[in-house]
């Protein structure tokens, strides 16, 4: 592929302006998925990712394994990334990276290569916050939101409710005071004795199951904000309870069960989410992050907004849990601000919201 190609016409922001066509290559590797992806103008070429099944053995995602997976699949993803989109690394006028948060060992990892890219290229570098970058993922589709609309991000470390005003200017209007949803999914799953991560099987066993069938309890917490962790402590009551009576009662009743607990989940998001579109009058509504999977949660987002009114966007499945797309689409926002780093740029595990 050749050099830049003729200045074109485009619009972001409300605002008209003339680029050049831009190319970047992102990097996401904050957690356990090391991925890449190379946006045109902010069209997606190509999403590759390269998950690490090494964890699922230990019943979690254990950091120093992380980190080293991320070392041996970096460059090969890259490449691949490269070739599928069909460019090569001197049309790229951008390296793109997820900064934070994330585990600190894998953020680096993919931290050091893209600054190194940046680096040899003389190209900028951009780095994103991996938690904006999801509700970002929302815009890759077509009709994307309009703004402002919310966003219910809910995610193996996270669980907020975000207002998003344009590309760039986030706020967060509630999020967990203890466990994320992913995790009530996960953990739940390992009281069940399914391995990890359980979030995808106990949406897969809650196909069959009767939602009705056991009744977990609602927190009260004020506010937008939200609390697992008592669903987490009943839910592992009921099922000391019934094994006391049979041993085989989790096996026996997994379906129902699943189903119990994936509604009750469901039903606290989107009691909340509820509030949050009553509260700012606003009618479109988005989910992400890797629970935004879940086909239970889909389902009932889509029902409440008919019943509601609103205009729901959910993200295609690979751009719910953890991908360079959505790192790529971001960058492509901040790429139009001219909103660069400096190459002494570190990763943070924790990061203030962008
Ligand atoms: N179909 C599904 N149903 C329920 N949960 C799911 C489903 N698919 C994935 N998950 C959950 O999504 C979580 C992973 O999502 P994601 O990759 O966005 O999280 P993360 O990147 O680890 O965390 P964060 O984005 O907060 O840093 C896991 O907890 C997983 O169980
Ligand atoms: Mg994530």
């Amino acid at each position: 592929m050749g050099g830049p190609t003729p200045a074109r016409r485009g619009s972001s922001f409300g605002l008209t302006f003339a680029t050049m066509s831009v190319t970047i290559l992102a990097i996401e590797s904050s957690c356990d998925e090391t991925s890449a992806s190379v946006c045109r103008d902010g069209r997606i070429l190509t999403n590759y990712i390269a998950s690490q099944a090494i964890h699922e053995q230990y019943g979690g995602v254990v950091p120093e394994l992380a980190s080293r997976a991320h070392m041996q699949h970096i460059v090969p993803v890259v490449d691949i990334a490269l070739r599928n989109a069909g460019v090569t690394v001197s049309d790229l006028d951008a390296v793109a990276v997820t900064q934070a948060p994330g585990l600190i060992g894998s953020l680096l990892v993919g931290g050091s290569f893209a600054k190194s890219m940046a680096l040899a290229l003389g190209k900028p570098l951009i780095a994103v916050h991996h938690m904006q970058a999801h509700v970002i993922a929302n815009m890759i589709a077509d009709p994307a939101p309009s703004f402002p609309f919310l966003c219910l991000t809910v995610s193996g470390g996270h669980t907020q409710i975000v207002i998003c005003k344009s590309p760039l200017e986030m706020e967060v209007l509630g999020e967990t005071l203890d466990d994320a949803a992913g995790e009530a999914f996960d953990k739940s799953a390992k009281l069940l004795g399914l391995p990890y991560p359980g979030g995808p099987l106990i949406d897969k066993n809650a196909a069959n199951g009767d939602p009705t069938r056991f009744s977990f309890p609602e927190p009260q917490i004020p506010g937008l904000d939200f609390s697992f962790s008592g669903l987490k402590t009943s839910i592992l009551y009921f099922l000391q309870h019934g094994r006391a009576q049979d041993p085989e009662f989790a096996a026996k009743n997994m379906n129902d069960i699943c189903a119990s607990i994936q509604d009750r989940i469901v039903t606290i998001l989107l009691h909340k989410l509820g509030r949050a579109a009553k509260e700012t009058g606003i009618k479109e509504i988005c989910i992400a992050g890797g629970v935004s999977a879940n086909r239970g949660l889909r389902d009932a987002l889509v029902a409440l907004g008919k019943k509601r009114g609103w205009n729901t966007y959910i993200p295609k499945f690979e751009y719910c849990t953890d991908n360079a797309a959505m790192i790529a689409m971001t960058a492509w926002y901040k790429y139009q601000q001219g909103a660069f780093a400096d190459l002494s740029m570190s990763p943070s595990a924790r990061a203030e919201w962008a």
